[in-house]
Parts: structure tokens; C-alpha cells; sequence
């Protein structure tokens, strides 16, 4: 089992270049299947959600060389249209090429994602997306088979605001015949990047950036190129980082207007933050951290990814915490490890009151999801022997 072992006690000083965002990759890759040729993506980061999906690209027949931080990906030959079970189930994103195969060749063959670490997270929006573009959608064995021949222009409203829905579905969109609108699309930066990249491609999308979208389907898209934007949630863990650490950091290669919730509660819990045009210097200075409240909302909201790190940083803040999830209301893996590192939370419904103590103790601890990783490590920053 992989682990890591922490021993905290020191302020955090430097720079740090933030890397390219996740969860702005994972769906571009998936459109680079949209139309074949060669695609250069730079600024990816290098994680393994990243290489699961080039893998996937693999398997349906394209091509995918890692060089730094860039990846090359020729899906001239593209041409299979089964997503595994094996793959999809160690990366829910890999979903995100059920559209892209039923927009490049009418047909695909993908596994159903089951749950994740934290909880159920159904895939309804994206089926129902799908199919009201004329998709044919049956189960079979756990995979979806769909087909469509041709998708057709339609309105469609998601229910939910969604990010992986609103990805699917516009890549679908984009090769339906006629005009498609998509009503209640995400905001979050990671889906107005796949608009735009899709427009570069030569698709038509109007409505970048609100919550209506209007789509000219066309016959041809071909390749583009893209750098990733900056990842939002990394440049909000260091934050948090710094916060329980002290200490000065320069975060840069960021884009500090992508998080105005965040260094808002970063503010109220006592943190100095000065931003520039791509860079955010977060500094900390002794003093006790002041207790804050949070509601995890959609973008410009506070980010559900970043409710697990600012918990570990409302564990030292002086007074009553509450921190209330509202997208994923059971992601609360977490409360119970860093109770064991001293922290004072119970919960109460979706929300974790938290009171904050003057240290933690260091202890082992089990990580389930990415974000509760985070939230541990930052833990373990500080925690005393
Ligand atoms: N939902 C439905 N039906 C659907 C889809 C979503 O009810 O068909 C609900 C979900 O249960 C949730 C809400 O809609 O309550 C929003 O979920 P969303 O679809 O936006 O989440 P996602 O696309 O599955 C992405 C990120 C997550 C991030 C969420 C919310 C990627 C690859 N994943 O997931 O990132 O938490 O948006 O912002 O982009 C992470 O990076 O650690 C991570 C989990």
C-alpha cells in the first residue's frame, strides 16, 4: 500500500508553480477523439488520472506520448468504440468518452462508473443529455451501448448543474445535427475550457461562460492544440497549507480570479493574500487563525474539492467552524481520520462543526479520495509527536 510519512513543524517558504488543472485535461482529452489527427496539449499535469485516460486513448486505437508536460496524441486511427470496465472503474472521467465516441462515430460501448470512494454519483444527467440529442442508450452487463445515427439538435435542461454531464453532452452536441441548446451548463472554468477548445476545433458554440449554451452542430471538426489552465484546487491546498504551516509562498503560474470563495475564506481565517495577474502570495505570520463557516456550492461558489483541505485548516482555527457540503453531502471521509490526529469535529446532518484546537497529534491515518488525501497531508504538516 503506498504511504507517506509526514514530520511537521515547519513554516512554508518559496514559490510554487501550480500545475495545469485535472480536471480541465481529463474531458479535452476525451474530445481529442472527436476528430482524428494530431493534437499537442501542454501544461498537463503528470498524475495518474491523466495517464489512466491516455491509456484509454490507447485502447480505442490513438496514439499518446508523454514528453514533460506536454502530451502528443495522434487519434488518426481512433477507431474502436469500447471504454472498459477495467479502466472506467479506476477513473470515473473516463465516462467523459461516452459522448466523444457517439460524436465521432455514432456509436460507442462504455462502462457504467458504479460509485466512488465517498458515496454514490449517479450519471443520470449525462444519459439523459444524450438521449434527448437521439441517442439509443440500453444496459448491457454494465456497460452503456449507445448508438445514434445521426444525433439531432435539441434543448435540453440539466437539472442539476453538473460538470461531467455538461462536458459529455456538449461533445455529443457539437457533431448534432442542427441546433442544440443546452440550458443550466456548469460555469466551472474546466467546462468553459472544453467550449472554447471545442470552438478551436471548429465547432460552434455560443453562450460561452452563462448558463445557456447554443450549439450549431458541424459535420467536420479537426485537431487544435491547447495549454491547460491553471488547477484551481492545488492553488487552494497550498493555501490552506500555508495557513496551518506559517510562513510566506508565492503561488504562481495561477489564476487568482478562478477563486474569489476561496481567498475570501482564506482572508477570514486570518490569512494575508495578495494577488496579481497570474500569481497569489498567501503569508501567515503567527497569531491564531480565526474560525469560519463554508458551503460548498457550484462555481463561483466554494469548490466541494476544497472542503476536505479547509476542514484541516478550520481544526486550528480559533472558535466554531461549520462547514456544510451541499454537492456531495456525504464527503466526509475525512472527519473521522483527523480525529484521530485530535481534531474536535462532529457532525451534524451535511454539515461538520469543527472547534478548533491549539495543535494536533501525529498518527496513522487512512486516505480514501484525492481531497481527503490532501486534507491529511496538510494535517501532517503540523501535527506535534
Ligand atoms: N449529479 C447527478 N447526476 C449526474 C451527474 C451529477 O445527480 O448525472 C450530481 C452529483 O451527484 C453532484 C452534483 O450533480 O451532487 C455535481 O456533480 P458533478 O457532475 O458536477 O461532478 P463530476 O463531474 O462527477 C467533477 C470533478 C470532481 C468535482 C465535481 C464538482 C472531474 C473529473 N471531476 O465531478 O472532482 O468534485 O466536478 O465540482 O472534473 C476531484 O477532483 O477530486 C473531484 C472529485
Amino acid at each position: 500500500m503506498d504511504s507517506l510519512i509526514l514530520r511537521g513543524g515547519n513554516p512554508l517558504e518559496g514559490e510554487i508553480p501550480i500545475s495545469g488543472s485535472k480536471n480541465a485535461t481529463l474531458p479535452l482529452l476525451a474530445a481529442a477523439l472527436l476528430a482524428p489527427g494530431f493534437y499537442r496539449f501542454s501544461n498537463v499535469p503528470k498524475l495518474k488520472d491523466v495517464r489512466t485516460m491516455s491509456n484509454l486513448l490507447r485502447i480505442l486505437g490513438a496514439k499518446v506520448d508523454e514528453v514533460d508536460h506536454e502530451l502528443l496524441i495522434d487519434t488518426s486511427h481512433a477507431t474502436h468504440v469500447e471504454a472498459p470496465y477495467e479502466l472506467v472503474k479506476t477513473m470515473r472521467a473516463s465516462f467523459y468518452v461516452l459522448g466523444a465516441l457517439l460524436g465521432r462515430h455514432g456509436e460507442a460501448r462504455v462502462s457504467l462508473p458504479g460509485g466512488c470512494a465517498w458515496g454514490p454519483r449517479p450519471v443520470d444527467l449525462h444519459l439523459k443529455g444524450l438521449e434527448a440529442l437521439g441517442a439509443k442508450l440500453d444496459l448491457d452487463a454494465g456497460y452503456v451501448v449507445a448508438s445514434a445515427l445521426p444525433l439531432r439538435g435539441a434543448t435540453f435542461e440539466f437539472g442539476i448543474s453538473s460538470v461531467g454531464a455538461s462536458c459529455n453532452v456538449l461533445m455529443a452536441a457539437v457533431r448534432a445535427e442542427g441546433t442544440t441548446v443546452l440550458k443550466n451548463i456548469a460555469l466551472e472554468p474546466e467546462v468553459t475550457q472544453l467550449a472554447n477548445f471545442l470552438n478551436r476545433m471548429g465547432a460552434k458554440i455560443s453562450g460561452i461562460g452563462t448558463r445557456d449554451l447554443t450549439i450549431q452542430g458541424v459535420a467536420h471538426l479537426q485537431p487544435a492544440d491547447a495549454a491547460m489552465i491553471p488547477d484551481r484546487i492545488e492553488t487552494g491546498s497550498y493555501i490552506c497549507a500555508v495557513g496551518m504551516t506559517t510562513g510566506k509562498v508565492r503561488l504562481t503560474n495561477t489564476d487568482p480570479h478562478e477563486l474569489p470563495s476561496v481567498i475570501d475564506k482564506a482572508r477570514q481565517a486570518g490569512l494575508t493574500i495578495e494577488t496579481g495577474a497570474d500569481w497569489i502570495s498567501v503569508e501567515r505570520r503567527g497569531g491564531a487563525l480565526s474560525a469560519f463557516d463554508i458551503t460548498t456550492d457550484t462555481y463561483p461558489g466554494f469548490p466541494t474539492d476544497l472542503q476536505a483541505p479547509f476542514m484541516a485548516l478550520a481544526t486550528l482555527a480559533e472558535g466554531q467552524s461549520r462547514i456544510t457540503a451541499t454537492i456531495y453531502t456525504d464527503r466526509f471521509t475525512h472527519v473521522a481520520e483527523l480525529a484521530r490526529l485530535g481534531a474536535q469535529i462532529h457532525m451534524d446532518g451535511n454539515s461538520a462543526v469543527v472547534t478548533g484546537v491549539p495543535k494536533l497529534t501525529g498518527a496513522p491515518v487512512m486516505s480514501t479520495d484525492l481531497r481527503a488525501s490532501v486534507c491529511l497531508v496538510l494535517a501532517g504538516l503540523v501535527a506535534q509527536r
